[in-house]
């Protein structure tokens, strides 16, 4: 039996970061952040705030569109490059909070392609027969690994996260096709130390916090190229073409990277969801808060084709096609 989306939810933190107020706190503009990125405002946690309290509310939501019980969920999947201890894993420490007693739980590193690795194992699990249920969860708090004092990289991050539940639906519905690549060569335009990497025996803690290091151009060109191929790659694998395709989710990163594309494709502007204004880059989060908000606007209806791409650091990258099958909102 196919495997489809059933439930999804999203959630953001409540404290706002305007462009306005990143020029208190750096060398830039509100005009060059907009122009640039198409950033107006990003969502950053307070202190205290936790990955697993955001991702559990984004899964609480999912599981209310689906209308089921924790107990009913088999398998969690966390993506995460932020979690709040490396070990419990988030998902485990999501599982408890949930009361999803049945379900194990992991976490998947694949920086903001994480959620759409994590939605092609729940996929094929489902298909295979070896989960029913399983709970994906894109979660990261950038705000916690950007140099706020680095103008190339903090005004163009956000905090937030996003949850599907997927489980069998009808033959015809669900995910069609999806696709995963990495390429270790340009691991080093994208990168986040690990804080203990280099800790040595009888060594003291007094490295300096590990951020996210990037070469935007560099990044800038191999997104707007993969985003391109593996749209069509998907779509050829499918015998469509991409007058077929209702809507484009690509990963939030930059409004420039996704009307290159989206020009390169030959898709019209109504194929393309993007709420990047709002939130920034948000990772592994990034996709299915735009594919909650797509689907809750009445952007996506029963019947509809959605491609998303996920594209980052590793760098990785990953497209699942979807016949969407929820129902609109109530
Ligand atoms: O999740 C995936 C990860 N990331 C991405 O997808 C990011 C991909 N890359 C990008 O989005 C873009 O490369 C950036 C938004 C990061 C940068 O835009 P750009 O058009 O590539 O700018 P640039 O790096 O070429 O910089 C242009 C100028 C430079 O000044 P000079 O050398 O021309 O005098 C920068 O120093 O803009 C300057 N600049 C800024 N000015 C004001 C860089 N950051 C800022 C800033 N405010 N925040």
């Amino acid at each position: 039996m196919p495997a489809g989306i059933v439930g999804i939810g999203s959630a953001v933190p409540g404290r706002i970061l305007t462009n306005r107020d990143l020029e208190q706190m750096v060398e830039t503009s509100d005009e060059w952040i907009r122009t640039r990125t198409g950033i107006r405002e990003r969502r950053v946690v307070s202190p205290g705030e936790t990955a697993t309290e955001l991702g559990l509310r984004a899964a609480q939501r999912a599981l209310e569109v689906a209308g089921l019980e924790p107990e009913a969920v088999d398998l969690i999947i966390a993506a995460t490059s932020t979690p709040d201890t490396v070990f419990p894993a988030t998902a485990v420490r999501i599982q408890k909070e949930l009361g999803a007693r049945r379900a194990a739980g992991y976490d998947l590193s694949a920086a903001c392609s994480g959620f759409v690795y994590a939605l092609h194992q729940a996929r094929y699990l489902v298909e295979a027969g070896a989960a029913r249920h399983v709970l994906v969860v894109g979660v990261d708090l950038l705000s916690r690994i950007t140099d706020w004092t680095d103008r190339s990289t903090c005004v163009l991050f956000g905090d937030g996260a996003g949850a599907v539940v997927v489980a069998p639906v009808a033959e015809g519905q669900g995910i069609l096709a999806s696709r995963l690549g990495a390429d270790g060569e340009g691991g080093p335009h994208l990168y986040l130390d690990a804080p203990h990497a280099r800790h040595t025996v009888g060594g003291r803690p007094e490295e300096p916090l590990p951020f996210i290091r990037m070469n935007g151009q560099e990044i800038f060109k191999f997104a707007v190229r993969l985003v391109v191929e593996e749209t069509q790659a998907v779509l050829d694998g499918l015998g469509l073409s991409v007058a077929d395709l209702d809507l484009l989710v690509p990963h939030q990163a930059n409004i420039r990277i996704i009307e290159a594309a989206r020009e390169r494709l030959g898709l019209a502007p109504e194929q393309v969801f993007t709420n990047l204004e709002r939130y920034g880059n948000t990772s592994t989060a990034s996709i299915p808060l735009a594919l909650d908000e797509a689907w809750r606007a009445g952007r996506l209806k029963p019947g509809d084709l959605v491609v998303m791409v996920g594209f980052g650091g590793g760098l990785t990258w990953g497209t699942v096609a979807v016949r969407w099958s929820l129902e609109g909102r109530p």
